[in-house]
């Protein structure tokens, strides 16, 4: 499965691109299956209706931990690093995760989780958190990781959308210096959520927590009294394996559904290929600490976003490689934990985001020099653009000018990496995430559709053809995701991406060009922000919009309408971040608010953004033509009163 050369690249992508079905077949079959699909791909993209591997039989987690069991029971699947320095790590074998992960999963069967049940996981970064994952889908069960630092009003909102039976969670998370009691933003997200009949809370932190009578039950008491072998539950490949919530450019989040076929086969193989580890050479007795010569994986992301679902948990288990789960922040205790952590279980391929890399650039080298880092051999980017500058102290800084960055462009939708270099293998160059994956057919289009031929050109980017991990539909409501990602341009899926192909055919994405902001690698919808602002009874009108940031790629800028007769603005401000934080969480925090008495809009009532865009941008040299907006006064008032 393993592309090892720019040529056999080549011959690769001809390979799927003539005959895609083929091609993936092939790789397919080194799955075990219960029963072999029947037919490989079935598809069009007008429902749109996308199935791969049809009537295929098996269960993933089968092919992530008991295939392996023969040959590595006694590797390491996870290293875990604790949020504090002092605290003892974790060593999991492929045989612990097993054993766990059977436990966990009888457990949520004589809870009455059944396949096709929805659970909500809500954890921090524990190896438990991966345990639940795949007990889910031992037993046939969709899980719903929701990020453990969204709003307890956030998480109930995706808990209701989807219907989950039960909350997974635990008393308590740190990060950093911060011990947050997540139980008890379950117990407030319940209130109103009548589908949830169990929450399984996971003692980690002490933190004190009530307990619901009947309904709450504490994870060791329970999971410890389970067996630890669980027969996998026979799914076919177009079953659901998990709901993961997303921002779009209009409304709520939306419920992005995976499949387990095409979801299995696509991770494991991207994992192989853009990463190109050795997994095949690591073999650690139990309870050993890591030796020198195996090769270990760390990506840096959280279970609760798609990185952490692709390449945590799924595509790593898969190839069977060994990685390092970390349940820290990258500036705790200083800004040198990640390299300390490198150092320590010498990790080979790392894989971070550009936002941390900025925030750690400009904590300064003295917390790089005192780190070796000589074990790393590939280094990651993903979730933005990452800019040159960046780029290049990576590579000097970290990378010591010797291992490859593969920056790798994908999405929620998408499931796994769809652009990027292969390690070693395929070119790279700073700031473009360059080739697509084999099976993967790239085009850039106008704003009316047409295709742009040629090199040298930029456009908004689709994809033209399935591949076997691309979304399948948004939970309960098949129109959205035909709007979303299939109207725009009919026939093709629509990345909300614009980019440029370079006079060598490589892409550079350029960042999102809907109404969906990237801060820090999180995807945040302006209208999500909105409509928690105007949640603020003093708040009249809002209009938010992303504005380039040093640290975080973009930043927040909201501009708020409120009555004349609001004189404390400052306290106001306080109280609109309180509100966002409440209804969303501290990540969609607006960094700029500016009071404004009118918002410049066309006379037919839409906020012209491209405005209030260069405005927070500090660009107001040439805000173009503003003749059509009912109030042209309003641009000046804003432009004066800019932050
Ligand atoms: C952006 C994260 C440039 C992009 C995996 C995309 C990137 C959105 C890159 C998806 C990259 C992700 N270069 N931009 N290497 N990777 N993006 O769903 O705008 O959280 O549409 O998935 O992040 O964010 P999501």
């Amino acid at each position: 499965m393993q592309i090892t050369s720019l040529e056999q690249y080549h011959n690769e992508y001809q390979k799927s691109l003539e005959n895609p079905e083929a091609f993936w077949g092939d790789i397919a079959k080194q799955f075990t299956w219960k029963q072999k699909w029947t037919k490989t791909l079935e598809w069009n993209f007008e429902e749109p209706k996308v199935k791969w591997f049809i009537d295929g039989k098996f269960n993933i987690t089968e092919n992530a931990i008991d295939r392996h069991l023969p040959a590595k029971a006694n590797k390491t699947a996870f290293i875990w690093e604790p949020n504090s320095v002092d605290a003892e790590h974790r060593i999991i074998t492929y045989q612990n995760l097993h054993d766990e992960v059977c436990k966990l999963a009888n457990t949520l069967k004589s809870l009455g989780i059944k396949k096709g049940d929805r659970v909500c996981i809500y954890m921090p970064m524990i190896p438990e958190a991966v345990f639940a994952m795949l007990a889910c889908a031992r037993i046939g069960a969709v899980h719903s990781v929701v990020f453990a630092g969204f709003s307890a009003s956030a998480l109930s909102g995706r808990i209701q959308d989807s219907d989950c039976k039960i909350v997974l969670t635990t008393d308590g998370a740190y990060r950093g210096v911060k011990d947050i009691p997540i139980k008890a933003v379950v117990d407030e997200a319940l209130e109103v959520c009548l589908s949830v009949k169990n929450v399984l809370v996971y003692k980690h932190t002490n933190t004190p927590i009530t307990l619901q009578d009947g309904r709450d039950l504490i994870w060791q008491d329970v999971v410890s009294k389970a067996a630890n072998t669980c027969e996998p539950e026979l799914m076919d490949s177009e079953d659901v394996l998990f709901i993961l919530y997303t921002s779009g450019s209009t409304g709520k989040p939306k419920g992005v559904v995976h499949t387990c076929g095409g979801y299995m086969v696509y991770t494991c193989y991207t994992f192989q290929n853009v990463f190109q580890m050795d997994s095949s050479v690591s073999s650690l007795p139990e309870g050993e600490m890591p030796k020198a010569e195996r090769e270990l994986f760390w990506c840096t992301a959280d279970v609760g976003w798609i990185t952490g679902h692709s390449y945590i948990a799924y595509g790593p288990l898969l190839a069977g490689a060994s990685a390092v789960l970390f349940e820290g922040v990258p500036t705790f205790p200083d800004a040198g934990r990640f390299w300390r952590v490198i150092d320590k279980y010498k990790v080979t391929h790392f894989y971070t985001a550009p936002t941390a890399i900025r925030a750690l650039e400009a904590a300064g080298l003295d917390f790089v020099k005192p780190y070796k880092l000589d074990s790393l051999k590939v280094l990651g980017s993903v979730g933005e653009p990452i800019n040159e500058e960046a780029w290049h102290w990576y590579n000097k800084n970290i990378g010591k000018e010797k291992c490859p960055i593969v920056d790798t462009w994908w999405q929620t939708e998408t499931g796994g990496i769809l652009i990027s270099a292969l390690a070693g293998v395929t070119p790279t160059k700073p700031s473009f995430a360059t080739l697509p994956m084999p099976g993967i057919q790239p085009l850039l289009v106008d704003e009316k559709g047409n295709e742009i031929l040629g090199n040298n050109v930029e456009g908004n980017l689709c994809i033209k053809f399935p591949w076997p991990s691309m979304i399948r539909t948004t939970y309960g409501d098949h129109d959205r995701c035909k709007k979303e990602y299939f109207s725009t341009y009919p026939g093709l899926y629509f990345t909300g991406d614009g980019c440029r192909r370079d006079e060598n055919g490589f892409y550079r994405i350029t960042g999102r060009v809907d109404d969906v902001m990237n801060i820090s690698g999180h995807r945040i919808g302006t209208a999500e922000v909105e409509s928690a602002i105007n949640a603020h009874a003093d708040v009249v009108e809002s209009a938010v919009v992303g504005y380039p940031h040093d640290i975080k790629g973009q930043g927040i800028y909201a501009y708020v309408i409120v009555p004349s007769t609001t004189k404390d603005h400052e306290t106001l401000k306080k109280e609109i971040i309180a509100e966002v934080n409440k209804i969303i969480g501290p990540i969609a925090k607006p960094d700029k608010i500016q009071i404004v008495s009118g918002l410049p809009k066309t006379r037919s009532g839409k906020i012209m953004r491209r405005i209030l865009r260069k405005v927070a941008e500090g660009d107001v040299s040439n805000l173009g033509d503003t003749s059509t907006l009912l109030d042209p006064t309003v641009v000046d008032e804003i432009v004066k009163g800019k932050l």
